[in-house]
């Protein structure tokens, strides 16, 4: 057999020891659909004393010295799995410039910073792979980046974070609040000791930023993702999606579509929404990932999986690891990065959506007039409205409760309709506004 394909494996926590242990499980097999064994060169890790169980590896292969090993002339492949933006950049910019291939799961530093690490693959002639980076152990990137490169992709909506489904799929179960759901993530190891991240949507803020790079050909960077979490998603809202027959779910879109100047442009963002219980994201319960994604010849498509995990996300990795490394024996790389089209990136305000008001207004003659004024100097129209009677402990004797639910427009236009909504003396209060997506 061809000599052995060599490894140095940057981190060994929750992801790097699944990828030690399956390396170790799987060799024979591996090695056959390589065409040569993968052997690991070293692994890098903060801490050499940490306690790593019956990891089936040796230990004099751990170090403390990840840029020695990167720069060692026997390392074939980097597999980057600590995370970050440095000191992982710096460590992957020299291993791709020298011309090894690069394996990373690391998202944030793809959405921060993925340009650079593209141009240092095609100086440097290796490959650059990172299914891991999105939808854990979902087959999904290389989809987007070779499957469907024939046809022109036109949304990508995901549900590309699993602590927050979790917890909005509990909220929409136990008619729990954001807090309590918040905690029981926390207690089964769905949640990490700071969520923030995740609840916050910076997380799937940077999944959407790889995806609709690779959707539209462009780069497209976390920055350029108007982002808001799941904490003000209340059990009320939640009540509110279910009476409509909707649940709430934190949805990543990409969307390509003509800006006001009619140029193609594509939006990308990540916000609660609501949504048809019968759209295919709807059922996607647990801290399960699913992808829908809608191309012009292909139509509807969806992936569904696990986004996260040791063992589901170190597929992923090994998926790349099998890639890179059959490229390497064959003296080719894969095709480079496709950002051609160079797309610009729409403001939010400018990004089509739908919303979901419920007020709380005096019941009395004009009140609906002076609603239904303020929707129609923005340009709003509205879909459907519902009256009902003023609820609970904060409504008052000759209130209601309207809900309205609006056609497409422009977000700033329903952001600006909100705002004077909210300056009205006839509306007690603005109790919930979410974005719709899916149909209703
Ligand atoms: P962990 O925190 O479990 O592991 C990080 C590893 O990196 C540890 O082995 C740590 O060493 C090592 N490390 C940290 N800092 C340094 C440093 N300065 N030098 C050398 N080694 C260092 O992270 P995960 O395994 O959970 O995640 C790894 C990557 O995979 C991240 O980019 C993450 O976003 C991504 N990912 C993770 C998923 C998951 O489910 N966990 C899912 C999808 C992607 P030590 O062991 O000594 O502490
Ligand atoms: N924290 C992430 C999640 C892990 O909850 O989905 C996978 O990237």
């Amino acid at each position: 057999m061809t000599s052995p394909v060599r490894l140095a494996l940057l981190g060994c926590g929750t992801v790097g020891a699944e990828v030690v242990r399956l390396l170790h499980e799987q060799s024979a097999d591996l090695a056959a659909r390589v065409g040569a064994p993968l052997e690991i060169a070293g692994i890098a890790v903060r801490r050499l004393g940490r306690d790593r169980g019956d990891l089936p590896v040796d230990p004099a292969l751990f170090t403390t010295d990840a840029l020695g090993l990167i720069k060692r002339d026997d390392v074939d492949v980097v597999v980057e799995v600590v995370g970050g933006i440095e000191p992982a950049r710096g460590w992957l910019v020299e291993a791709l410039r020298a011309g090894k291939s690069v394996v990373t799961a690391n998202k944030a530093l793809l959405a921060e910073d993925g340009g650079t690490l593209h141009d240092a693959a095609a100086e440097g002639g290796g490959d650059l792979y990172y299914e891991a980076s999105v939808a854990g152990a979902i087959p999904l990137l290389r989809p987007l980046r070779e499957s469907l490169h024939g046809d022109r992709i036109t949304q990508v909506t995901g549900i590309v974070n699993g602590t927050t489904n979790f917890i909005l799929s509990a909220m929409h179960a136990t008619g729990a609040g954001f807090t309590e759901a918040l905690e029981e993530a926390t207690e089964l190891g769905y949640a990490e000791a700071d969520p923030t991240a995740d609840v916050e949507g910076f997380d799937a803020a940077a999944k959407a930023a790889i995806l609709a790079s690779l959707a539209f050909h462009s780069r497209v960077a976390a920055a350029d993702v108007h982002r808001e979490g799941i904490t003000e998603v209340t059990a009320a809202d939640v009540a509110s999606a279910k009476a409509m027959g909707c649940t709430i779910k934190l949805l990543c879109i990409a969307a390509r579509g003509a800006d006001r100047q009619g140029r193609e442009a594509v939006s990308v963002r990540v916000h609660p929404a609501m949504i048809p219980v019968t759209h295919p994201l709807a059922s996607v319960g647990d801290a399960f990932n699913a992808v829908f994604v809608e191309a012009e010849a292909a139509g509807e498509l969806m992936f569904y999986g696990r986004g996260a995990g040791g063992a589901p996300t170190a597929s992923a990795v090994l998926g790349d690891v099998v890639a890179v490394a059959r490229n390497r024996l064959a003296g080719v790389r894969a095709a480079s990065e496709s950002a051609y089209a160079d797309l610009p990136v729409r403001p939010m305000g400018e990004a089509l959506t739908r919303y979901h008001i419920s007020l709380d207004v005096a019941d009395r003659p004009g009140v609906l007039e002076s609603v239904a004024g303020v929707f129609a100097r923005h340009e709003v129209s509205i879909a459907t409205v519902r009256q009902g009677p003023a609820a609970g402990a904060a409504g008052a004797a000759g209130d209601a409760v309207l809900v309205i639910v609006t056609h497409v427009a422009p977000d700033a236009a329903l952001a600006a309709t909100v705002r004077e909504l909210r300056g009205l003396d006839i509306v007690r209060s603005v109790a919930s506004v979410l974005r719709v997506e899916g149909g209703l």
